[in-house]
């Protein structure tokens, strides 16, 4: 018998005039694994603030194991029994795992025995398989540790209905596994789970029900095993995906970079990159597999000339470019479509045609005696607005009116315009919905078709396999290995992902 432990109906929060949420409903029963699906955007966690006391709704309401309640913070919401555990971890990193476990708790009294906390926490630990040392200290920790430090400290608060958003980001395919057990092993004992995520994998694998939200609107919710991926992907996005991306290998021997033994610091000034070799080939993508933080950011700014190299040689196209300019790495044929492409890879405030020739504004097609060529531009620029789709409200409209998927597909164009010979991107579909992603990924397979060779940096191995040529595994600022995919599982990349299973399948 199914049993409503919550109800949200006709939620409605608008933000300076975004609607948030509008009119969502949201139903889960004790004891199910509920999904909460869609994309980037859709309100999920606006709506899961509202539940936890930290947003006051405009209006609708919740109602809790049939009462009627309003949250004026979470705390009132953990004296509930509801508790989340938000993206963004909020505990103290000089503290131990116990200590922040009790913290911000007031009947803690004043006879307070960490031994009998340690002895809780591990107790919690052992029933619910979230392994964690109770007496470290959580700068000691790693980030899939620390977050289950937050789901411990949910769990000390006796919460029965616990809510994770996209507890997935931050964890190597084996501490997804490890978490998604743990979940299980709570729903058996008859705790609620609401998890957040965009990942349609995800969600089959392990929720018990599913509540699509779309654009603020709660549009379906149903069973899993009612439903395929392909379904739940159409309603997810509210047309038809595009299935599978078709691929050739057309890779040669040339390599268009070559890194060598490079060493390079991060803004902490503590080694980021240790001897970090890899080749990438003309007419291949090579991915770069790995946990974020093992030296992917400082890998694309050691071979962008924006970060120095302290031992080690970085060769493009035979030529040896170690720490050269950015500009002279440019000519010498390296585009780079950066992680943060709102803050270094377009200007918000100017409009399409500015942000298209900002690296060419001097060239003979561009510009004469200092004057723009306006007719060519705008001709240039509806041209690239057509050839890849880009919505926007026309070439002089300023690019912070796009959406995230037609920024980056603005980038890809300016960067890809000028035939690079290596192309790196970093994170490329990141916040993309579906069908932006979908675009971008057509957009590498093309350019890779072209003869381009492609870095691409990527946290999602999915994406990896279905793209990458090669995948090279980064840990701790080395590459770790190298494996060809279809030969080597999700498994072994997980593995060597936290720095085990060293082999080169390739
Ligand atoms: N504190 C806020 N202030 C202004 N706008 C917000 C705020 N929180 C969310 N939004 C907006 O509300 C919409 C839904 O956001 P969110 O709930 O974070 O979506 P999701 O978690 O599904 O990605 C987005 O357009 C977002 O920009
Ligand atoms: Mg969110």
């Amino acid at each position: 018998m199914n049993e409503l432990i919550l109800e949200m109906r006709g939620i409605t929060k608008s933000f300076f005039g975004v609607l948030a949420n509008d009119n969502v409903n949201l139903m889960v029963n004790r004891g199910e694994i509920h999904a909460l699906l869609g994309e980037n955007g859709a309100g999920k966690t606006t709506l899961m603030n509202i539940l936890t006391g930290l947003y006051k709704p405009d209006s609708g309401e919740i109602v809790i194991s049939g009462k009627k309640v309003t949250f004026a913070s979470p705390r009132d919401a953990i004296k509930s029994g509801i508790g989340m555990v938000h993206q963004n971890f909020r505990l103290v990193d000089s503290l131990t795992v116990s200590e922040n476990v009790i913290l911000g708790l007031n009947d803690i009294h004043r006879f307070l025995n960490i031994q009998e906390i340690h002895e809780a926490i591990g107790n919690f630990s052992k029933k619910y398989g979230l392994n964690i040392d109770p007496k470290a200290e959580i700068w000691q920790l790693s980030v899939g540790e620390r977050q289950r430090v937050e789901i411990l400290k949910m769990l000390y608060r006796k919460v029965g209905l616990l809510i994770l958003d996209e507890p997935t980001a931050v964890l190597t395919p084996q501490e997804v596994v490890d978490l998604f057990s743990s979940l299980r092993n709570m729903a058996q004992e008859g705790k609620t789970v609401i998890i957040i995520t965009h990942k349609l994998n995800e969600v089959m694998e392990i929720a018990d029900r599913i509540t699509v939200l779309r654009g603020g609107k709660s549009v379906a919710t149903m069973l899993k095993k009612d439903i395929t991926r392909q379904e739940l992907a159409r309603i997810m996005v509210g047309r038809e995906i595009p299935k599978v991306l078709s691929r050739r290998c057309v890779m040669s021997e040339e390599n268009v970079l070559e890194l060598t033994g490079i060493k390079a610091l991060n803004d902490r000034g503590m080694e980021a990159l240790s001897g970090l070799s890899v080749c990438v080939r003309k007419g291949e993508i090579l991915g770069i597999a790995g946990v974020a933080g093992n030296g992917q950011k400082e890998l694309v700014e050691v071979i962008a000339g924006l970060r120095p190299t302290l031992a080690g040689s970085m060769k493009i196209n035979g030529k040896n470019l170690t720490n050269c300019k950015p500009g002279d790495i440019i000519n010498a044929g390296v585009a780079i479509v950066p992680e943060d492409r709102v803050g270094m890879g377009l200007a918000q405030n100017f409009n399409v045609i500015e942000n298209l020739i900002v690296k060419t504004y001097r060239d003979s097609e561009n510009s004469r005696r200092g004057f723009l060529n306006w007719k060519h531009l705008r001709k240039n620029a509806e041209k690239i607005v057509k050839d890849f789709d880009i919505k926007t409200a026309g070439v002089f409209s300023p690019v912070k009116l796009m959406s995230g998927g037609n920024q980056q597909k603005l980038l890809f164009a300016r960067e890809t315009s000028k035939k690079p010979s290596l192309l790196v991107a970093a994170y490329p579909c990141r916040g993309l919905d579906l069908g932006a992603t979908h675009a971008v990924h057509q957009i590498l397979l093309s350019q890779k078709e072209q003869g381009t060779g492609i870095l691409l940096i990527s946290e999602d191995l999915d994406e990896l396999l279905n793209l990458a040529d090669r995948i090279a595994v980064i840990y701790e600022g080395k590459i770790t290995g190298i494996v060809v995919p279809g030969k080597a599982s999700i498994e072994q990349i997980g593995l060597m992902m936290c720095g085990g299973g060293k082999e080169c399948i390739s």
